[in-house]
């Protein structure tokens, strides 16, 4: 175990102070988050921004089954899901044409930006109706009369997951389709991060409900002994390594620097001030926490123009001659922030949506083993990722515990290829090999239709954000493909309905 919280990049997270404050593992084990942007990314071109308002996106809400797999009374209980739709382009019911379906991940659907780029810049190409689901226990999607009583513990938590999730998006799909007249209507469904996750699924589970998914930085192998568990800090450190040796190596020897600080008289004070933090450290793992947290952040979305991780590197290396170790530290820190007048270590705990909601969905069924391991090219000190204490502590937080191998079990996983080649097709399972959650994702090609599309250079979630004329030409590519494929599903659904009828 690492002495000081080990952190999980989160997909995402939302907040209800009194249930994070007793519901967080009490060693603070965390999983690195996922989720489609950066939190911290300064220069970022999020593409939606820019789009969506003129897509006039409308609002709805459908009345949900609050338990979809059992048929006690309780189960019958509804809820408010919201959705958006958007018609702008839409071909119609009557030419077939198709839906984007663009699936929740752990965090609300604000209603300025709903869905992502890719699928918002290809809409008017395809004719192509987008609609974006929330996802349940996130945003105004809360089964329950409060999200206070949503999350008050495991009787109501229990709802939250990603079966339940799925099958939501079935019966909202289903029935916007017969809404519609939309029946014959192709639905490629659209994900990144956990929400790409949920796309590879549901085109698994879902055939008759989707003819396809584009699964982005969908780290679906991340589970049980699939991934080595130290794999995701394996690539940050190996993306710093790449940006610069020195670099890698001043944060390798940071450490050891800053538990012998703050092994001395006054010696977290000093810590405090060097860091410039806005409250004072009360050990040094507050530290160390945050600046795991600030390179893995800037190692998963790593995207050009700026790629963080060059920018933080420049500013350790940058510093003038006969700096030490912690100043370099903290000039790297500095590079990776907006200009702040303080720096607050725990800028990545705030009890928000996400925090919340994904820290229950880490002690229930996404159990990832990550861990630094104890590898010596590792820029992070050695630690082990420890199931029996993991789920002890998530036992303590949520009064159960967690099922680490159900995920496998529900979705499979384990060699993947021979098992999915002659079953499965049309899912694109893409990667920016930089992001470290890449190391959990499909980045083989299974099937003539299931296939892997890799960039050496890309990032978390990259491909489907919105073009831009600054994008590198690989990444133009990688979407261009994308699309391609796509398109040849639906051709090939035309084919079969023209043929059916
Ligand atoms: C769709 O087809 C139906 C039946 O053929 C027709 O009545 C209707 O007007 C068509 N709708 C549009 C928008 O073309
Ligand atoms: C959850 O809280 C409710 C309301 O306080 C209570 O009735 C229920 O027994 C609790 N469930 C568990 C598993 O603690
Ligand atoms: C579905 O149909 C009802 C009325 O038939 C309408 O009020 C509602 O807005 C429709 N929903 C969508 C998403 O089109
Ligand atoms: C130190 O502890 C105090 C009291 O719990 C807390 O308010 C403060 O945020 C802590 N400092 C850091 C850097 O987390
Ligand atoms: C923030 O930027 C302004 C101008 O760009 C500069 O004057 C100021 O010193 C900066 N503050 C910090 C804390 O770096
Ligand atoms: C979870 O906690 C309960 C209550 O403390 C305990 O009885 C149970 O054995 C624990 N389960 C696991 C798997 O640790
Ligand atoms: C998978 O196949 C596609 C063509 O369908 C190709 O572009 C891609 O490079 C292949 N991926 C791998 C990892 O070989
Ligand atoms: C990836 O980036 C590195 C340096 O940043 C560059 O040398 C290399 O050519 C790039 N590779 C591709 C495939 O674009």
């Amino acid at each position: 175990m690492a002495s000081y919280p080990l952190k999980i990049p989160v997909l995402w997270l939302p907040p209800l102070l009194l249930l994070f404050l007793t519901c967080v593992p009490a060693t603070g084990i965390k999983v690195p988050r996922l989720g489609v942007v950066g939190r911290t990314t300064r220069v970022r071109n999020l593409g939606t921004t820019k789009t969506s308002s003129t897509w006039d996106f409308k609002k709805f809400y459908y009345t949900q089954t609050l338990d979809h797999f059992n048929y006690r009374p309780e189960s019958y209980r509804t809820f408010q899901q919201k959705y958006v739709v958007s018609f702008k382009y839409w071909g119609g019911a009557n030419a077939s044409a198709p839906i984007f379906a663009y699936l929740g991940y752990e965090a609300p659907l604000y209603d300025q930006s709903p869905a992502t780029g890719l699928i918002l810049d290809n809409a008017p190409r395809f004719h192509a109706l987008v609609i974006h689901i929330e996802h349940r226990f996130y945003g105004e999607s809360i089964p329950f009369e409060s999200r206070d009583e949503a999350l008050r513990n495991s009787s109501t938590l229990g709802y939250f997951n990603s079966a339940q999730a799925l099958a939501d998006y079935a019966e909202i799909i289903l029935d916007l389709k017969k809404n519609l007249s939309a029946e014959t209507s192709p639905v490629i469904a659209v994900g990144g991060s956990y929400g790409g996750m949920l796309a590879a699924w549901f085109r698994l589970k879902y055939p008759h409900v989707t003819v396809g998914a584009l699964a982005s930085s969908a780290p679906i192998l991340y589970f049980d002994d699939i991934t080595p568990e130290n794999g995701y800090y394996s690539i940050v450190s190996k993306g710093f390594r790449e940006s610069s040796e020195s670099c890698y190596k001043t944060i390798k020897q940071s450490w050891s620097e800053i538990d012998e600080l703050a092994s001395q008289s006054n010696g977290l004070s000093l810590l405090s001030q060097k860091f410039q933090t806005c409250s004072a450290l009360n050990k040094s793992s507050e530290l160390k926490g945050y600046l795991e947290y600030v390179y893995t952040d800037a190692a998963q979305y790593n995207a050009p123009p700026e790629y963080p991780v060059d920018r933080i590197c420049s500013a350790i290396d940058g510093a003038s001659e006969g700096t030490d170790i912690l100043s370099r530290i903290f000039a790297g820190v500095v590079a990776s922030r907006v200009n702040s007048s303080c720096y607050d270590t725990n800028e990545y705990n705030y009890p928000t949506e996400t925090f919340v909601g994904w820290d229950w969905q880490t002690c229930s069924e996404m159990v990832f083993p990550i861990d630094h391991g104890r590898d010596p090219t590792s820029m992070f000190p050695a630690s082990t990722f420890v199931l029996r204490d993991y789920i002890e502590d998530c036992n303590r937080s949520y009064g159960v515990p967690p099922r680490p191998h159900w995920i496998t079990t529900e979705f499979g996983g384990h060699d993947i290829k021979l098992v999915l080649k002659r079953f499965a097709s049309n899912i694109i399972f893409s990667n920016g090999l930089r992001d470290p959650y890449s190391i959990g994702g499909v980045l083989q090609n299974i099937s003539d239709s299931v296939v892997a599309l890799a960039t050496v250079n890309g990032s978390h979630c990259l491909d489907i954000l919105s073009e831009s004329p600054n994008d590198p030409k690989w990444l133009s590519m990688q979407r261009q493909s994308e699309i391609e494929i796509i398109e040849g599903w639906i051709e090939k659904y035309y084919a079969d309905l023209a043929a059916h009828h």
